[in-house]
């Protein structure tokens, strides 16, 4: 696995888990999922490119029986009958987003586990209310940056502003809160003092920073 950040999505899963991988781009987690025994998974990606390096990874490992592969924006032309787990890594929230969109689609899906790379407080509304609740959030540092996995289950919750803004406090994660008050006081250095509400957006923010550093 060449990515602490596929590693842990790849730890998240189990042999039971019928999963559609969308945007698989190298198929990564799906062939892990399949090393660990699952039988049914589907590698999907919106360009020919991408599914062409999944199907050759796929075949140099011996799983062409297994892993179906497909080629579509998002779940627009998957048949989601019969899998109940979704990963999808590497994207930002407004894409996200638009694949999740047709909740028709999602009927069966129990499980979905979301890597975005910005607007994570967007995507924790939008995921609470199309009815998945947040399990467990990861934090992983790899090359300077930070990446966050969000395991989801099907079931409501009720989210406070801070936990959508910053999702649940983990006492493991000091070095990252420290990380965040320092990047959003740069932010809002910058932003100029007539934009009253933006300022004190990140001023909350990083006070409940700061809270959770002294706890
Ligand atoms: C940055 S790569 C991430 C690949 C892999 N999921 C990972 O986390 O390493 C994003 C992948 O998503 C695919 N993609 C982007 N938009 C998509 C969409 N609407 N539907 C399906 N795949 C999409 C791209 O073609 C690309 O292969």
């Amino acid at each position: 696995m060449p990515e602490k950040r596929l590693e842990i999505i790849s730890s998240l899963l189990n042999k039971e888990d019928c999963l559609i991988d969308i945007g698989c781009d190298h198929a990564y987690v799906c062939i892990e999922l399949a090393k660990k025994g699952a039988d049914k998974i589907l590698a999907t990606d919106i360009h020919e490119k991408a599914l062409k390096s999944a199907k050759k990874n796929i075949e140099k490992n011996g799983f062409q029986s297994i892993i179906d592969c497909q080629l579509s924006d998002g779940l627009e032309k998957i048949n989601t009958e019969g899998f109940n787990t979704i990963v999808i890594a590497g994207m930002g929230t407004s894409t996200i987003k638009h694949i999740l969109s047709d909740q028709k689609k999602l009927n069966s899906i129990q499980k979905i586990i979301l890597q975005s790379n910005n607007d994570l407080s967007e995507l924790r509304l939008f995921m609470k209310q199309i009815g998945y609740a947040i399990k467990k959030e990861y934090v992983v540092l790899e090359k300077k940056h930070y990446y966050t996995i969000i395991l989801y289950q099907k079931g409501k919750q009720k989210l406070k502003k801070r936990e959508l803004e910053l999702g649940f406090y983990q006492e493991n994660l000091q070095e990252y809160y420290q990380y965040l008050i320092k990047k959003y006081e740069i932010i809002r250095n910058k932003i100029p003092k007539k934009n009253r509400k933006k300022r004190y957006h990140l001023k909350q923010k990083i006070k409940w920073l700061q809270n959770w550093i002294q706890l």
